[in-house]
């Protein structure tokens, strides 16, 4: 594995090597569960991932092993070329590097908006506090939270929330970012605002992995499908690819299901 250093260089064109994370023969077991089956996976800088299967095949665990929530049984994960860090600073950097959104907005209940968004950066990136705050208010009013920001979470809607923890996530400059369901727990009329927050990212040229149902950010947002079922990845494509011609029959169940509703 090449050692490969980067130098932060933050909006300008990212150094070194395309491949940003890559899954190389990834085992994992719940118990007697063989959950994350020889899993191959490479993600590009700049690339889009939409991860699709049904419920229980594997997708939360695998999104947790890349930011070490869970650790691997076997094989190996790399970030930017470096295998994830076992613990401590190195660990939370890590974490500051792999940015993820979960189905629950997991903000800090106590701390209002603008505290969620600076304390990752004062604590884990050591800036300044003047510089996190402005850097906080500049990522809400991005979000388009920015007059919500002396409120606490549970002020704010569903949606809103959402696009906190978007924010947070960014603050740290991250290489890649993680989405778990962003959306599944939202009201629908909430859903779009935050799907919009993500399609900007992926435009941007954020490198991203989304888990999700909705097939319409899929096929407008994703450079690629990866459709796990039982474990494994079943199939990888292009979104016009996967959803116009899905090749396993796995796929093709599943599609049915979930283009029926
Ligand atoms: N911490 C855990 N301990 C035991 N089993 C787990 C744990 N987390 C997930 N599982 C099981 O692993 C399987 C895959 O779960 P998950 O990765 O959450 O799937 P998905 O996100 O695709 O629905 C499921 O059968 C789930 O019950
Ligand atoms: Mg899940």
């Amino acid at each position: 594995m090449s050692e490969v250093s980067v130098t932060k260089n933050p909006g300008g064109p990212e150094p070194s090597t395309d491949d940003l994370v890559v899954l190389d023969n990834v085992n994992k077991h719940f118990g007697a569960l063989h959950v994350l089956q020889d899993i191959d996976l490479t993600i590009k800088r700049g690339e889009v991932v939409v991860v699709i299967g049904p419920s229980g095949s594997g997708k939360s665990t695998l999104c947790r092993t890349i930011n070490r929530l869970e650790t691997v049984d076997s094989g190996s994960i790399t970030i930017d070329g470096k295998p994830l860090p076992q613990e401590g600073k190195q660990l939370a950097r890590l974490r500051a590097d792999v940015g993820m959104v979960f189905q629950s907005f997991n903000l800090f209940a106590h701390k209002t908006v603008l505290e969620n968004v600076t304390l990752g950066q004062t604590k884990v990136r050591r800036t300044d506090k003047q510089a996190a705050e402005t850097k906080a208010r500049a990522l809400l009013d991005r979000v388009g939270v920015g007059t919500q920001a002396d409120k606490y979470p549970a002020q704010l809607s569903g949606g809103q929330q959402q696009r906190v923890a978007i924010a947070r996530a960014l603050a740290m400059d991250p290489k890649v970012m993680l989405f778990d369901e962003p959306t599944s727990a939202l009201d629908p009329e909430m859903i779009n605002e935050v799907l919009e927050v993500m399609k900007q990212l992926a435009e941007e040229g954020m490198t991203m992995v989304v888990v999700t149902h909705e097939m319409g950010f899929a096929r407008s947002a994703a450079n690629r499908v990866v459709f796990m079922a039982d474990g494994r990845v079943v199939e990888q494509a292009t979104p016009e690819e996967f959803f116009n011609n899905p090749r396993s029959d796995r796929a093709k169940d599943f599609l049915a299901k979930i283009l029926q509703h």
